[in-house]
């Protein structure tokens, strides 16, 4: 409906526009046209008027004109298209060419009066039937005495005929001329539209949950094929987080339900007969390990849609991230102490950014704990610190099972472990690294991994140092 309505409009503005430049163009072909044409009549007119005056001067008819001969001697002031009269000095019509006829075409006051004063008059005038004249006067003089006026006039009806064609020729052309590019305008118009249309179906698709579908026709880099690639890249991204929800929804709930497994068999278990208090503390314990579990997932998730949602507060403040790593490293003997992985420090420099602390330790922690879980036993993890550049270098390294290159990008999902870190590490939720991932994209980092599997993993953290520094 839209489109079609952008279709009517385009067409009617193009055509109102058209109608507009034609209707000036018209109008001033015929006055420019008209105008001509008079101009060239009163040219031919000045043109007659001096011929006759000279053909009168040189036979020697003035100041006083012998009548009878004139009209002997000049046949050829009977021009087919021309007229002539000659007016006495009082302003009686003293001899006039045959083609007059029996006309009265008197003398005007105007012409007379100007005459007396020896100006020429041009004059158009309708006499019976309408039949237009365009007339010129001429006084003839005889030191400074008006002898006689000499008039010469031409029937208008030839131009105005070829106007009134003119008139009717542009009066027909016109509104066809109208009508041909509103045709076309439409037409046109329809064209230009019609990959919107398609991208209209297409979206009408995606609204009713087709997410696989895309525009086909990018075929231009002009406006239409933009918006076409656009509207692709758009929907792609629609499209990669409507299945990452999708993801999340399904594992989430998977990751609640085998804790609730466990708990629930080995409950039902126990109370199926009655046993000693060892075998119930047991139970106790064990269902309790799971109910942890089950509330770090649900903490986590919480955090993450907080975090989502932007609900997080951060107290961003000049931190010394060297003591942090310090600090952090301390924990990490402890951690480690089980599997017999050692947590040492590589280069440190004092560095300070800004940023939160708390967040920050949770980051290096999550780090250092996932190194220590994924090591070989009895292995070192190193933690360093570095500027590199305008931006604080966080580096921490292990030598474990590792991450495969197609598993790296995934492995900052939420919810995704690897399968031989499932394998390897049975405790574990996946959102660790999500988690992390968080923190540094609200500290305006970058995080990265580089990994062999079975030989090790690096983590390195790029963060940028305050801008006083820089
Ligand atoms: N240092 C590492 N070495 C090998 N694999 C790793 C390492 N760190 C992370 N991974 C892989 O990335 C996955 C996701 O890590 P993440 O920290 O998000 O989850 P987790 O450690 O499994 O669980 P959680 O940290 O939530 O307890 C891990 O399951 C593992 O497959
Ligand atoms: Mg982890």
């Amino acid at each position: 409906m839209s489109q079609a309505s952008i279709r009517v409009r385009l067409t009617l503005w193009y055509g109102t526009a058209l109608a507009l430049i034609l209707i000036l163009f018209a109008g001033t072909i015929y006055f420019v046209m008209a105008r001509a044409l008079r101009d060239q009549v009163d040219a031919s007119l000045e043109e007659a008027s001096s011929a006759a005056i000279r053909t009168l001067g040189e036979h020697r008819f003035g100041p006083f004109l012998i009548f009878e001969d004139l009209s002997q001697n000049f046949p050829e002031l009977a021009l087919l298209d021309k007229f002539f009269q000659i007016f006495g000095p009082a302003g009686q019509v003293t001899i006039q060419s045959a083609n007059i006829q029996s006309r009265e075409i008197p003398l005007s006051q105007t012409a007379f009066q100007a005459s007396l004063k020896g100006n020429a008059t041009f004059e158009s005038v309708r006499f019976d039937k309408g039949v237009p004249f365009r007339l010129l006067s001429v006084p003839i003089m005889h030191t400074d005495r008006l002898v006689s006026i000499l008039r010469v006039g031409i029937s208008l009806y030839p131009t105005d005929k070829m106007l009134q064609r003119l008139l009717l020729a542009l009066l027909i052309a016109s509104p066809i001329a109208i009508i041909v590019s509103l045709l076309g305008g439409w037409f046109l118009a329809g064209r230009a539209l019609k990959p919107v249309n398609v991208i209209t179906h297409a979206a009408q698709r995606i609204a009713d949950g087709d997410f696989t579908q895309r525009i086909t026709s990018p075929r231009s880099s002009d406006e239409i094929g933009r918006l076409a690639s656009v509207f692709n890249d758009m929907i792609a991204r629609l499209e990669t987080s409507f299945r990452q929800i999708r993801q999340f929804s399904a594992d989430a709930s998977h990751e609640l339900r085998t804790p609730l497994t466990i708990t629930k068999g080995e409950t039902e278990l126990a109370l199926r007969r009655p046993r000693q208090a060892e075998d119930y503390r047991q139970v106790l314990e064990s269902n309790l390990e799971e109910i942890d579990r089950m509330s770090r997932i649900v903490d986590e998730l919480l955090f993450l849609s907080r975090a989502d949602l932007g609900e997080i507060k951060m107290t961003m403040m000049p931190i010394q991230l060297d003591e942090i790593v310090r600090e952090v490293q301390l924990q990490a003997m402890v951690l480690g102490q089980d599997r017999e992985v050692e947590t040492v420090l590589g280069p440190i420099s004092p560095i300070v950014i800004d940023g939160d602390e708390l967040r920050l330790r949770e980051l290096l922690l999550n780090l250092v704990d996932n190194a220590i879980k994924y090591s070989h036993s009895r292995t070192q993890v190193e933690i360093s610190l570095v500027q590199a550049g305008l931006q604080a270098e966080l580096k921490v390294c292990d030598h474990g099972i590792g991450v495969s290159e197609q598993e790296q990008q995934r492995i900052f999902d939420r919810f995704y472990r690897t399968d031989i870190a499932r394998g390897h590490a049975s405790k574990g939720t996946g959102l660790g690294l999500a988690i992390c991932k968080w923190i540094v994209e609200v500290h305006q980092g970058t995080i990265q991994v580089e990994s062999f599997p079975d030989k090790g993993t690096c983590f390195t953290v790029l963060l940028p140092l305050p801008s006083s520094l820089s």
